[in-house]
């Protein structure tokens, strides 16, 4: 009697739903240790915020506990790389910190030989297309510099190959700058695609064992990036930089919220 009351068992899951399996997102912190070994990044103040972005990547992923994730990132270059580009930060803009570029464009002035510059990192590319720019700008030939642009994310170097800009990004440029290097696409405004042949751009790891056979550079420019690491690896990073210098006399330009 009353049979059609009876419920039917729900059917048997490969997984379980990740409302049921919460305490497979627990504590962050072997996630976030692996992290700053293969980054530099540390996030050893924000544990609450990189608890929140990891279950939204796992979720994406359709991984149900931060374990999982962890021995998958060891094993998967695919996945490590997009949890990499998923924790990385890549805030920037055109001419951020203009002096210093002002400062480069100076010295490579004073050279009678083309010079090589490092941007490391140079995320979506604002900052090696303004050294470009203002370098042409102040009558340097085309010729006379290249620029090579590195950064660990993936998507973000894909970005300084599209050059496709908001206008929040250009900011810092006259119209009349803007007018000479870039064309309104839509609501974006898109590199001249002559300036992009002044910079090479490659995804890379600073603390990679093959990133220093890049070369060595007459400048390096590497700013914002320190201020995520821990003093211990912004000794590290300062010294590999330091150290793909041709001139061992010209300091790298780091940001001035980089050091201690
Ligand atoms: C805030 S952006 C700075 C961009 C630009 N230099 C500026 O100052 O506007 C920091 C960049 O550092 C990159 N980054 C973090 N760790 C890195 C590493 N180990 N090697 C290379 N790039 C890294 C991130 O992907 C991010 O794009």
């Amino acid at each position: 009697m009353f049979g059609w009351f009876k419920k039917t068992p729900p059917p048997q899951r490969e997984y379980e739903p990740v409302e049921q399996n919460v305490a497979g997102y627990g504590d962050v912190t072997m996630l976030a240790e692996y992290f700053q070994v293969i980054t530099g990044v540390s996030f050893e103040a924000q544990h609450s915020i990189l608890h929140s972005k990891l279950v939204t990547f796992c979720k994406q992923h359709a991984i149900w506990s931060f374990e999982t994730c962890l021995a998958r990132a060891k094993e998967e270059p695919l996945l490590r790389q997009a949890l990499i580009d998923y924790l990385t930060t890549n805030e920037t803009y055109f001419f951020r910190e203009v002096y210093q570029i002002e400062a480069l464009v100076a010295l490579v002035k004073e050279n009678a030989e083309k010079v090589l510059i490092l941007c490391a990192p140079c995320a979506t590319g604002e900052e090696p297309y303004s050294i470009a720019i203002a370098l042409l700008e102040a009558g340097v030939a085309a010729s006379g510099f290249h620029i090579v642009g590195i950064d660990i994310n993936t998507e973000a170097i894909a970005k300084a190959h599209q050059a496709l800009y908001s206008e929040v990004k250009l900011k810092n440029i006259t119209p009349e700058v803007k007018a000479r290097y870039f064309t309104r696409e839509a609501s974006k405004q898109a590199l001249r695609p002559d300036l992009k042949a002044c910079i090479t751009l490659k995804t890379a790891n600073i603390f990679d064992p093959e990133f220093k056979n890049i070369g060595r550079f007459d400048y390096i420019f590497s700013r914002n990036m320190l201020i995520y690491f821990d003093k211990p690896t912004k000794e590290k990073a300062k010294k590999i930089l330091e150290s793909m210098r041709k001139d061992p006399a010209i300091p790298v330009f780091f940001g001035h919220a980089d050091l201690f």
